[in-house]
């Protein structure tokens, strides 16, 4: 029998890896840029935190989570997003108590959803995502923005397009609600079972709907943006001066929904534009979710925040042709030619590492023209040659590889002379 890896998952190998660190690193040094701190929270939670904030008529808690019961019978649920597990670390851990508020936060991990499998959309993925929790401030929303942005920019990507949206406040959300189910109600025989079901719980749900998505009625639907009252009005246009501020071009679209209901006021998505990317163009999605706090028991606390998936932004990388350079370098690699020279390449080896010099030997008993072949293969600066007459004399050959200079070393002053020469 042949094990596979689950559907909708991947293994990454080290030729891989080294890309996603490269990306991750990126990510870490810009969010100290932004004074956004990381946090860790579990892979699984409570299933009622998801059903409650994420929604119980969204297409994530209907169809795509992963929930189980565990031996106890509590029933958890892998986490399909990261903001409410990280609104209730906050809830939870009091940190609207710190006098540095907002709070701001990013995390990085896997999450869940069950999904069909397509280039970009996988069954476990990474997602980096932040929240700024405590400040109802429109600047906050754009500097979040600028960090999604900035992102992607340090990485060399140039094929972005920044779309935002308003859905406005409760009251605004209501009268567009009720003008949503005016739209649809008349015809709502046409389309699936989901949004027949939608149409009085949740109408806006019916506008993302996969299966429904060419219905003429989609396009003609009312938008948000016509319902929004003067003070979500007045927000929107302070995040827009924001950004216009920062130098950020966007793009109002006033049909952009999210498919997770705590969203309230801004919302945004950052597309690739590349010929080379796939069906999917979404890189990255985020918006406001004022009430979360208070939805799921803690004291009010306005929030906003986005999550990108690492996978599509390597897409959008390799699409540009900007994927990293990762390529993994050894300093020095040791050709012992027998068994006394081999014990005393051990020695070496600890003495070099414990210096801070990433080095390697053979321990596969190979010939000497295939050691230096592997030395060659792991890009070694140096090859250092211990055999009978080197052991005898206490010194080694060293070579250098990038000019092909020789030199005669003793074993005690390896360390030294290999860190004075590269
Ligand atoms: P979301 O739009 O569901 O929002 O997901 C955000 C991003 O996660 C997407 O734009 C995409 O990059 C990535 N993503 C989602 N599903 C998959 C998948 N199946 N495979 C690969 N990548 C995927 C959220 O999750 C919100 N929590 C974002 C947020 C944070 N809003 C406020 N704060």
């Amino acid at each position: 029998m042949m094990f596979k890896v689950p559907r909708g998952t991947k293994d990454l190998l080290p030729e891989e890896t080294g890309k996603w660190q490269a990306v991750e690193s990126l990510i870490r040094e810009t969010c100290r840029l932004y004074r956004y701190e990381e946090i860790r929270t579990p892979i699984f939670e409570q299933t009622e935190l998801f059903t409650r904030s994420v929604g119980d008529t969204t297409d994530i808690v209907q169809k795509e989570m992963y929930t189980f019961e565990d031996r106890g019978g509590r029933s958890l649920t892998l986490r399909p997003e990261g903001t409410a597990p990280v609104v209730r670390a906050f809830v939870e851990h009091k940190l609207f108590g710190s006098p540095d508020q907002p709070v701001k936060l990013y995390y990085m991990g896997q999450m869940f959803r069950y999904e069909r499998q397509q280039a970009g959309r996988y069954r476990q993925f990474v997602q980096f995502g932040v929240e700024a929790i405590g400040s109802a401030s429109p600047a906050i929303d754009a500097e979040v923005i600028s960090l999604a942005m900035d992102v992607y920019q340090r990485a060399g990507l140039k094929d972005l397009k920044l779309v935002i949206n308003s859905l406005g406040d409760k009251e605004s959300r209501e009268a567009h609600r009720e003008a949503l189910i005016r739209h649809f109600e008349p015809s709502i025989g046409e389309f699936c079972s989901d949004c027949q079901n939608r149409l009085q719980k949740n109408p806006l749900r019916i506008l993302d709907c996969k299966v429904d998505r060419e219905h003429p009625l989609m396009n003609s639907a009312p938008a948000l943006t016509d319902y929004l009252n003067e003070g979500s009005a007045a927000y929107f246009g302070e995040v827009k001066k924001s950004l216009d501020a920062l130098g950020i071009d966007y793009v109002v679209d006033p049909n952009l929904v999210r498919g997770l209901d705590y969203y309230n006021h801004t919302a945004f998505e950052i597309m690739s534009t590349s010929d080379g990317f796939g069906a999917i163009t979404t890189l990255c999605g985020g918006g406001r979710y004022n009430g979360l706090s208070e939805d799921i028991g803690g004291p009010e606390a306005p929030g906003i925040g986005f999550a990108m998936s690492i996978e599509r932004f390597l897409m959008a990388l390799e699409a540009e042709g900007k994927m990293p350079e990762t390529e993994s370098r050894l300093d020095a690699f040791i050709v012992a030619l027998d068994e006394e020279s081999r014990k005393e390449a051990v020695k070496i080896l600890g003495s070099l590492r414990r210096e801070g010099i990433a080095a390697d030997m053979d321990y596969m008993d190979r010939k000497m023209k295939a050691q230096m072949k592997a030395a060659d293969r792991q890009k070694a600066g140096f090859v250092i040659v211990i055999g009978e007459d080197e052991l005898k004399n206490g010194a080694a050959g060293v070579k250098n590889m990038a000019d092909g200079t020789q030199e005669t070393v003793e074993f005690g002053r390896l360390a030294e002379t290999l860190k004075s020469r590269s």
